[in-house]
């Protein structure tokens, strides 16, 4: 009877194991028989980093997708890519086949930000870090700093009164991380904010300089403040557990006891945040100035929806949730001047194995590219899409068609923040100031988001 059992779990075994490496073997042919996207190599190396970087990356998708179609590969940053530019294949590598594409970054800025934060993560550790995050940014949350946002929309817009002229980028940066502060470390710690400032700054002047970490290069600089931010955060962190408080700002979240996060990853994940909610909001706020000033008849419109706002605050003073409701308007030139400006041309991901896609193969290891840009500019999803009208978001655009905050596990927790933070400080400029750019402003700068050169210098003056 044994001898049968033997027999029997011997030959089931070698039919599994057969089965097995036939399934393999047949995976690897098919895999092996699939074509690679078509599309161009550029050069050993450098591949076609240059043709990306150095002219609007529009110019570049537009005639690879005219040679090759939606699907291509290219070669840039010394990685083999995949670029897809349709919704639909943007739908599956950020959602429905998402487990296949793990989101990627160089190994010098995952140093920089901090291993454990939350971009560089997947599965229960990421989705805890979403959690939290989400339960200070969800508008539950957030609809309670509302009159602190705006008490530092009116001192940032007070600070410009007066100066010959104004570079927007830069105090638009004053002004998010200021509310990027106050969401982390709500109104306690101020007496550590301006040197969490300056470390940040040396940080991220360090951000996209060569990786070199030798005495004297900015990077080294940058390490060395990343290093201090983390110590400064650490007296902070012990700082709370002494007065046994609760908070209900982002520390607060991360430092709830059920968490059980360690310092080190509530370090690098605040880091994060402020990277993540700094430069983007600002560079869209830059783009919305260019934008009201260069579209008068939208200027109106926008001023007119808030001073009718303004009015019926009268009696109680400052801005509440329930008024940003009111902001329809505003609301559909924050979404057009995503959609124009599209900051973030593309994001990364990673193929996690070799994966068969729209009939090609993704081999293992290879970027994949969603081209945010060009899924915001090509006429089959917005029509006459260089044309900016606000008016277009009074119907809702087609599924996947407007990313500006990405999709899928790894979309943007902080969107509701960022609209939040541009309806308050757009209510105080189009109530109390008038504003101009510095002759005509027509260049832009990619460098890592589409920014208008030199920041958008304009001259401002009250009403
Ligand atoms: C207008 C401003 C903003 C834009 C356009 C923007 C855009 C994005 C996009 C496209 C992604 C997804 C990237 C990807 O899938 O690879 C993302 C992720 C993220 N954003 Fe934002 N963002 C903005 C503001 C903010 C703010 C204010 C915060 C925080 C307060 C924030 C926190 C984050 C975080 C933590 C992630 C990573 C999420 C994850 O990996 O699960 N962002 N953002």
């Amino acid at each position: 009877m044994e001898l049968v059992s033997l027999f029997f779990v011997v030959t089931t075994s070698i039919f599994t194991l057969s089965l097995l490496n036939y399934s393999l073997k047949l995976v690897w042919w098919r895999h092996a028989r699939l074509p690679l996207p078509p599309g161009t190599m550029g050069w050993p190396y450098i591949g076609e980093t240059f043709q990306l970087y150095s002219q609007n990356p529009n110019t570049f998708f537009s005639s690879k997708v005219k040679k090759y179609g939606s699907i291509f590969k290219t070669h840039v940053l010394g990685c083999p890519c995949v670029m897809i530019s349709s919704p639909e294949a943007a739908k599956l590598v950020l959602v429905s086949k998402a487990h296949l594409f793990k989101p990627t970054f160089p190994a010098s800025k995952e140093r920089m930000i901090g291993k454990q934060a939350i971009f560089f993560h997947e599965g229960d550790y990421h989705s805890k870090l979403r959690r939290l995050v989400l339960r200070s940014f969800m508008p539950d949350s957030i609809k309670n700093i509302v009159s602190d946002i705006d008490s530092i929309a009116i001192n940032s817009l007070e600070s410009w009164e007066g100066r010959t002229f104004i570079t927007t980028f830069q105090e638009m940066k004053t002004y998010t991380i200021n509310v990027a502060l106050l969401s982390i470390f709500g109104k306690d710690e101020v007496s550590y904010r301006d040197e969490l400032k300056k470390c940040y700054y040396t940080v991220e002047n360090g951000y996209n300089s060569l990786p070199i970490n030798l005495p004297g290069t900015l990077f080294h600089s940058a390490m060395k403040a990343r290093k201090d931010l983390a110590k400064i955060l650490a007296t902070i962190i012990s700082l709370r557990r002494e007065m046994k408080t609760d908070h209900s700002d982002l520390l607060g979240s991360f430092m709830g006891d059920a968490e059980g996060l360690t310092d080190d990853q509530i370090a690098d994940n605040v880091i994060g945040v402020i990277f993540a909610a700094r430069d983007t909001t600002a560079t869209v706020l830059t783009w919305i100035l260019k934008y009201l000033a260069e579209n008068p008849t939208v200027l109106q419109a926008v001023t007119e929806e808030q001073e009718a706002i303004m009015r019926s605050k009268e009696d109680r003073g400052g801005l509440i949730w329930a008024d940003t409701k009111k902001m329809g308007v505003t609301t559909k030139v924050i979404q057009e001047t995503m959609r124009v400006a599209s900051i973030l041309s593309f994001t990364f991901r990673e193929a996690v194995e070799d994966v068969e896609f729209k009939g090609y193969l993704i081999p293992k290891g290879w970027k994949v590219l969603p081209l945010f840009r060009h899924i915001h500019h090509s006429p089959e999803n917005f029509t006459d899409p260089h044309n900016f009208d606000p008016s277009r978001f009074e119907v809702a655009p087609k599924p996947n068609t407007f990313l500006p905050f990405g999709s899928g596990a790894h979309s943007c927790p902080g969107n509701e923040l960022a609209k939040l933070e541009m309806l308050v400080i757009i209510h105080h400029l189009t109530t109390k100031y008038r504003w101009s750019m510095m002759g005509p402003q027509n260049g832009i700068q990619y460098g890592p988001f589409a920014l208008p050169q030199n920041g958008l210098p304009i001259k401002i003056s009250l009403k």
